[in-house]
C-alpha cells in the first residue's frame, strides 16, 4: 500500500495535503501515515494465521508511543532493547506478557525491571549474562524465562554495520557452544528454558538466509530435546527489508512461507520481531529548500532538514528518494540535497534530478525507520514534530522541541 500519492498536483499524506502539514506545523517534520502501519503488521499477521505466534514489533525502529500505540491495538507484542523501551511500550499500553528483551549488554536494573514487570523472555547473548539474569531472579524470588539466542553463522549479505549473524559479529552466542549454554541454563535454579532465538540482520533482500539460519536453529531444537530440553517458542528475528529506491523486496509471504512451512508440524510457538518492515515505508520526513546554492562542479540545495535528523546516508551511505511535494514542470537539474549542519557528511541525497526553487517542499521518504529514533540535537538542533495522519485527521504525535528545552539539563559553573 502507497499512503504517500499525488493527488491535483500535491503529494498527500492519506487524505492530507503536505503543504498544509507544513503550513500548520513547520518543517522539518515527521510524518507518518496510520493505515500503512495497520497494513504492514496485517500482513504478518495474515500470513501468521493458523499458527501460535506472535509479531513482536521491534522498538528500536520507531519508538513514538503513537506508533507503538497502533500495534498494541492490534495485538503486536513488542521486542526491546532497554529499560528505557520497556517503559514506553508500557506506557503505550503493552501486555508484559508479549515483550521479548534482546540486546547484549541488558543491566542488573534493567533485568530487575523486567522482571518484576514479568515479560515472555529474554533473549540471552552470553554466558556471564545467564549468569547475571539468574542471580537477579534469585534475588527477587522470581523465575526468568529465557532463550539463547544463536548466531547461526550464515551471511545475509547486508551492509556490515547491520550484518549480525556471522561468528565476527558481536550478538549471539556461537552456534558450537549453543548446547553446552542451554545445559548450563537448564542447571541455573532461577532460569527457564523456554525458547531459542536468532536475528541475522537487517535490510535483508533475500530470503534464503532466513530458512538457512532457521535449519540450523531447528537442529539445535532437535539435539535440546534429545536431551530433555523442550522448547516452548522459537523466535525468528527481525531483519525483512524495504524498498528503498529500487530493490526487488521480497512479499512478507515469500519471506514467511518457507520457514513456516518447516515450523508447522511442529509444537513451538513462533516469534518474530520485524522493525523496519513494519514502519519504514509508512514514514516521510518532510523538509523544505532553504537556499539554493549552483556551483561549478556541484549544485546544492540546503533544506532545512540535516543529518542531525536522518543520520543513515550519512552513517551508512544509504539511499532515500527525495520527491517534490510539488513537482515542477521546469527543466531539472542534478542536486546534492544537503542539511545546514557543519559537516561535508550532511548530506541527505547526492546527485538528485529534481526541478527545484528556494522554498520548494521536499518529502524524504521511507523514512520511518531508524529515522526519527537515531536522531540527535547535534549543533543544537531541536528535533522535529511528529505528526500521524489518519485518513483526513492529522495528530501531533511528539511536538517540537524547543531549543531552551536542549540544555535545560546543563548548568553555568557555580
Ligand atoms: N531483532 C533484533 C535483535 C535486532 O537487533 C533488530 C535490529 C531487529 C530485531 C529488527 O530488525 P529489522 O526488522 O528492523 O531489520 N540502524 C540500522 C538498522 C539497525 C538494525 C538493528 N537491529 C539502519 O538504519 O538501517
Amino acid at each position: 500500500m502507497n499512503a504517500f500519492a499525488y493527488r491535483d498536483g500535491v503529494l498527500q499524506a492519506e487524505l492530507v495535503s503536505l503543504i498544509d502539514i507544513a503550513a500548520r506545523f513547520g518543517t522539518p517534520c515527521w510524518v507518518y501515515s496510520r493505515a500503512a502501519l495497520e497494513t504492514a503488521l496485517d500482513e504478518f499477521q495474515q500470513e501468521l494465521r493458523g499458527f501460535d505466534a506472535l509479531v513482536c514489533y521491534a522498538v528500536k525502529a520507531n519508538s513514538n508511543l503513537a506508533v507503538l500505540d497502533v500495534f498494541a491495538r492490534r495485538g503486536a507484542g513488542f521486542d526491546i532493547v532497554s529499560g528505557g523501551e520497556l517503559q514506553r511500550v508500557l506506557a503505550a499500553g503493552a501486555n508484559p506478557r508479549q515483550i521479548v528483551f534482546s540486546g547484549v549488554g541488558k543491566t542488573a536494573a534493567e533485568m530487575e525491571l523486567a522482571l518484576r514487570i514479568g515479560i515472555l523472555c529474554f533473549n540471552v547473548e552470553s554466558a556471564a549474562e545467564l549468569e547475571r539474569l539468574d542471580r537477579i531472579a534469585g534475588q527477587l524470588g522470581k523465575i526468568a524465562p529465557i532463550s539463547l539466542r544463536v548466531n547461526p553463522d550464515v551471511d545475509a549479505g547486508t551492509h556490515p554495520y547491520i550484518s549480525t549473524g556471522l561468528k565476527e559479529n558481536k550478538f549471539g552466542v556461537a552456534y558450537d557452544e549453543a548446547l553446552a549454554l542451554y545445559r548450563q541454563a537448564a542447571s541455573l535454579a532461577n532460569l527457564q528454558v523456554t525458547g531459542i532465538d536468532c536475528h541475522i540482520g537487517s535490510q535483508l533482500l533475500d530470503p534464503a538466509p532466513f530458512s538457512e539460519a532457521l535449519d540450523k536453529v531447528l537442529l539445535l531444537v532437535d539435539q535440546l530435546a534429545a536431551d530433555g530440553i523442550a522448547l516452548r517458542h522459537i523466535d525468528l528475528g527481525g531483519g525483512l527489508g524495504i524498498r528503498y529506491r529500487d530493490e526487488e523486496v521480497p512479499t512478507v509471504k515469500a519471506y514467511l512461507r518457507p520457514m513456516l512451512d518447516k515450523l508447522k508440524e511442529r509444537q513451538l510457538q513462533v516469534l518474530l520481531e520485524p522493525g523496519r518492515r513494519l514502519v519504514g515505508n509508512a514514514g516521510l520526513l518532510l523538509t523544505r529548500v532553504e537556499y539554493l546554492k549552483p556551483g561549478e562542479v556541484r549544485n546544492f540545495a540546503i533544506v532545512d532538514a540535516a543529518m542531525n535528523d536522518l543520520a543513515r546516508p550519512a552513517l551508512y551511505g544509504s539511499w532515500h528518494d527525495i520527491v517534490a511535494v510539488v513537482p515542477r514542470q521546469t527543466t531539472s537539474s542534478t542536486w546534492e540535497i544537503v542539511g545546514p549542519v557543519c559537516e561535508s557528511g550532511d548530506f541527505l541525497g547526492r546527485g538528485r534530478e529534481l526541478a527545484l526553487a528556494a522554498g520548494d517542499l521536499l518529502a524524504i521518504l521511507s523514512a520511518g525507520a531508524y529515522s526519527m529514533a537515531m536522531s540527535s540535537n547535534y549543533n543544537s538542533r531541536p528535533r522535529a514534530p511528529e505528526v500521524m495522519v489518519d485518513g483526513g485527521a492529522v495528530h501531533l504525535v511528539r511536538r517540537r522541541e524547543t531549543v531552551a528545552e536542549l540544555y535545560a539539563l546543563e548548568q553555568r559553573l557555580p
